[in-house]
């Protein structure tokens, strides 16, 4: 530590850095080797207390592709066709559930009744009973469940929360947030029902709900009205061709939303207004507000793709009569999400700690989603009703 009394506080942040315990190694396995598993793959690889020990996937030679591609040394790695055969055949402390969205539910209950603790992708699940599914397996485990949302390590979504909390808005009262892109259809298995289960209000919807849910303090959702179309994805101009299909063959294989709007009724007598576009003939769909009695926040709007806020937010409030706007500066973050996602979920396995993003939290985020969907397809305003767990 530096002498000089100025200079030793910045030498503490380092000093002070955590020092990872290896005397137990985490059996550590992935279930699904598509794309995201490259960015939990290289994290497991860089901590000396993880051994990653097993791989899954559907496609047959694809986990030994995965491991070509980035360099990962097989020798003491075993494959398995499926995530059922792994978790027979292991005995594994961890997974990172990697697959596409319709088998998350499934991957998630099977790994929590064998006893393994999960790391699960985002969003949770597709519908609201397979998350309630995985919650009561969870809850019967004991077992620590965390769902991958790591825009949560975020410091500059980390501001949006202490910015709320700290009383500046006042009480909320109404919310408008999501976010999306003018072209963005992410294609691969993310536009079929069989895999992806739901389009952009799942892959990206479910951010822009959390920031704010997460924000607020995850106040329960009592209604929506919900709206989704699909005027992109299904167009073969709007699409593109990319590795395994044409342009015209993924416009006939898009059977999601590209598009999705509501209107939520939240507890305490808030209104959420919310849109999701992976596609539209539009820059953004507005920025995230949340307006409070004391003062409201505006967050600018980004496309989805990387975790973080889309510039400075402000905060717009009353001081001595004026009219004050206070620009919240960017915080620096060197932008390592995923390993900080799969370090506290680690941590948390490790300590005993609760999960770094829990499922209750995400219930209402699943719930909302839920009901968007079947309101959209009642063309009607629902009820949320959330099942004991
Ligand atoms: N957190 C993020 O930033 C982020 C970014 C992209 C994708 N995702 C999420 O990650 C998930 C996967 O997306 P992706 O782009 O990697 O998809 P992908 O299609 O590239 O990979 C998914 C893989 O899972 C395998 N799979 C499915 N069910 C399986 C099972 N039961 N056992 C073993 N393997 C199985 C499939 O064969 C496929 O190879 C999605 O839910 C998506 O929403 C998260």
């Amino acid at each position: 530590m530096a002498k000089d009394a100025v200079l030793g506080q910045f030498m503490k942040a380092a000093t002070e850095e955590k020092v990872i315990d290896t005397t137990k190694k985490l059996r550590v396995g992935i279930i699904g080797t598509g794309w995201i598993a490259e960015s939990h793959a290289p994290e497991y690889m860089k901590f000396p207390d993880v051994e990653l020990v097993a791989m899954a996937d559907l496609i047959p030679g694809k986990c030994q592709k995965f491991c070509d591609f980035l360099g990962i040394d097989a020798t003491n790695i075993n494959f398995y066709p499926d995530h059922k055969s792994m978790l027979e055949n292991e005995q594994l402390d961890a997974v990172s559930i990697c697959t596409y969205n319709a088998t998350h539910a499934e991957c998630a209950i099977d790994a929590l009744n064998a006893g393994v603790n999960v790391l699960l992708e985002k969003p949770f699940t597709v519908t609201l009973d397979e998350a309630v599914q995985v919650m009561k397996a969870e809850k019967a485990s004991g077992k620590v469940l965390t769902i991958g949302f790591q825009p949560r390590m975020d410091k500059n979504m980390q501001m949006i929360k202490k910015l709320v909390d700290s009383g500046a808005l006042g009480d909320i009262y109404y919310i408008q947030t999501g976010g999306g892109r003018r072209r963005g259809i992410p294609n691969s298995t993310f536009i079929e029902k069989e895999t992806a289960g739901i389009g952009a209000v799942g892959d990206i919807g479910c951010y822009s709900l959390d920031m704010v849910l997460n924000a607020i303090g995850n106040p329960k959702p009592l209604t929506v009205s919900g709206y989704m179309s699909s005027h992109f994805g299904t167009k073969e101009e709007y699409q593109y061709a990319d590795a395994d299909h044409t342009a015209k063959e993924n416009a006939d294989r898009f059977s999601v939303d590209d598009f999705a709007a509501a209107f939520i009724r939240l507890e305490g007598g808030i209104i959420l207004d919310f849109r999701i576009a992976w596609a539209m003939h539009l820059d953004t769909p507005g920025d995230t507000i949340i307006m409070g009695t004391k003062g409201s926040l505006r967050i600018p709007s980004t496309e989805c793709w990387n975790g973080t806020t889309g510039g400075p937010m402000t905060l717009y409030s009353d001081v001595a009569g004026n009219h004050v706007e206070t620009v919240i500066p960017l915080v620096y973050d060197d932008g390592n999400l995923f390993e900080r996602k799969c370090r506290t979920f680690l941590d948390a396995v490790k300590e005993g700690k609760p999960a770094p993003v829990p499922s209750w939290q995400i219930l209402y985020n699943q719930a909302i989603i839920d009901g968007i969907v079947r309101s959209a397809k009642e063309g009607r305003e629902v009820e949320i009703v959330i099942p004991e767990i």
